[in-house]
């Protein structure tokens, strides 16, 4: 085993291991075994305790096949845990009775140590981990090669809204790019936000990566060829994230549409895959072309000024902010209602909860500290939380409390206290319903986060007006086709502006 090697991340990077059966599945698939039979050299590059190679051993003894050290030769493993390949050597050893032969494992970090060879075929299952979410020292050790990958346009995006970039879709690019032979191929269980997210994952969807080993890093193509997308079946116990498998063929470049399998009602139904409008788009999924005859983008003349947005966010302090009722204690002119579900069922219904805005309508600024001793119930709430709301995370939010504002939060603008909201359940969804909101005692409605998405109108006409527009059944249609259904992305305003030809 390579141990030049430094263990450079915590143990649990994006650890979701793949059940024997599952990886067997996969290699059955696409015929991986048979390749490895016929010569192909097969590589694991972020390994974990090698599921995908057990899978090619337990198959060849099942058919009788010899495991011979040359066979052995061609089956190699990179992971950056060395206890996993010592359990991998473990297994091989007691279920097969051989030596893993050392020279085929490589504990290395695929990202940030190069590595000598090529391979036919990768295969495996890569991390998967937002990039907002790895540990601060390894987030700054890989945050360049997410630029050099293309992944996210500059430092500045990457700070502010890029960090739900999956790391899967880095390690992809790098390992498509840097450990595949010429026309090779890759089989990879996925995260589905790699061909559905919008905004952080478009620079994925370049289809193209670099080759760091050439004397000017070449840019090398690769194409999504075939997807399998698991609807129902739990391959991953306990993974909320949705999941599917693709095959993707190096130096080809990227045609549409992709064949696209979806599992409905336990079988394999085939659909087609293209994007919304440019190739870096998010795929819509039809199972019939002519479903495409639904236009891309649907014409409603807003302002700039309309742009969707997204509710009211705490960042994590909604015991200071939102309440359930209205309570007596704090001042009125900073109280509004909050949308709950209620509103959607029965529209007249009275606001459950109500939140907090310590801001100045007019600006949609927070208020001064010396604006806010002016109310001593305000003042003492506020100061009662200071700890809390200091200690809140996310780059916007830190400016605004490294301004001296530690009572802000996020989604304020002019446009939250805009008279009217054409608001819609975003999140989770699988119905597109906008209704229009005004106000209660003389405070607008807020969205609630991610929940909710709203175009602010300001004339009880114009409102009426964007809810009609917004109702053309095409807008649920394409929805579903965006494959956000019952999903976080279902209707967040990116993807609506998006189908309403903002830029
Ligand atoms: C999702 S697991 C999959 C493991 C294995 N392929 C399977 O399917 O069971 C991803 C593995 O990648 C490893 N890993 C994470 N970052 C890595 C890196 N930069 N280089 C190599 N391995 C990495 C993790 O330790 C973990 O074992």
């Amino acid at each position: 085993m390579d141990t030049k090697t430094s263990h450079l991340i915590d143990a649990s990077i994006g650890q979701v291991f793949t059940p024997l059966k599952w990886a067997e599945w996969l290699i059955n698939r696409w015929s991986i075994f048979d390749a490895w039979l016929d010569g192909a050299h097969i590589c694991d590059p972020t390994a974990g305790q090698g599921a995908f190679a057990l899978a090619m051993l337990h198959i060849a003894q099942r058919k009788g096949i010899a495991i011979t050290p040359e066979r052995l030769s061609r089956l190699t493993l990179i992971e950056i845990v060395p206890s996993h390949l010592e359990r991998f050597r473990q297994n091989v050893k007691q279920e097969f009775g051989v030596d893993f032969p050392d020279s085929q494992t490589f504990c290395q970090d695929v990202i940030l140590e190069p590595h000598q060879k090529k391979y036919d075929i990768l295969v495996g299952n890569p991390p998967w981990a937002n990039f907002g979410d790895l540990p601060t020292v390894y987030k700054a050790r890989v945050k360049p090669f997410f630029l050099v990958e293309g992944l996210v346009p500059d430092r500045q995006k990457m700070l502010l809204g890029s960090s739900r970039i999956d790391i899967a879709a880095l390690v992809l690019k790098v390992v498509l790019g840097r450990l595949l032979k010429n026309n090779g191929f890759g089989y990879f269980y996925l995260p589905t936000s790699l061909f559905f997210g919008d905004g952080a994952h478009s620079g994925f969807r370049s289809y193209s990566t670099r080759d760091s080993r050439t004397p000017l890093a070449a840019h090398r193509n690769f194409a999504v060829d075939t997807v399998y997308e698991f609807t129902t079946t739990k391959v991953f116990e306990g993974v909320n994230t949705s999941y599917c498998c693709a095959k993707f063929q190096g130096d080809t470049r990227q045609s549409f549409p992709v064949t696209y399998f979806r599992e409905l009602d336990r079988k394999w139904v085939e659909h087609k895959a293209l994007p919304l409008k440019n190739p870096a788009d998010a795929w819509r999924v039809v199972q019939n072309l002519d479903a495409l005859n639904t236009g891309a983008t649907l014409e409603v003349s807003l302002s700039p000024e309309q742009m969707p947005r997204q509710g009211v966010n705490t960042c994590g302090a909604n015991r200071v902010f939102i309440f359930d009722g209205k309570p007596s204690h704090l001042p009125e002119a900073f109280l509004y209602p909050l949308a709950t579900k209620e509103i959607w069922r029965q529209p007249a219904s009275l606001p459950c909860k109500w939140i907090l805005l310590p801001y100045h309508q007019q600006t949609g600024k927070p208020l001064t500290w010396h604006q806010i001793e002016q109310c001593d119930a305000l003042r003492e709430h506020l100061q009662n939380a200071q700890d809390v709301l200091q200690a809140r995370k996310g780059t916007f939010l830190r400016s605004a409390i490294n301004r001296g504002n530690w009572w802000a939060l996020l989604g304020v603008g002019p446009y939250a206290f805009a008279p009217f909201k054409v608001i819609w359940e975003a999140y989770g969804k699988r119905q597109f319903n906008p209704i229009v909101l005004d106000s209660v005692d003389g405070q607008v409605w807020q969205g609630n986060q991610a929940m909710h998405a709203f175009i602010p109108c300001w004339t009880e006409h114009d409102a009426q007006r964007v809810k009609t527009a917004l109702e053309n059944p095409e807008i649920p249609d394409l929805l579903r086709q965006l494959n956000g259904a019952g999903k976080c992305n279902w209707a967040q305003p990116g993807k609506i502006k998006k189908i309403l030809a903002f830029e």
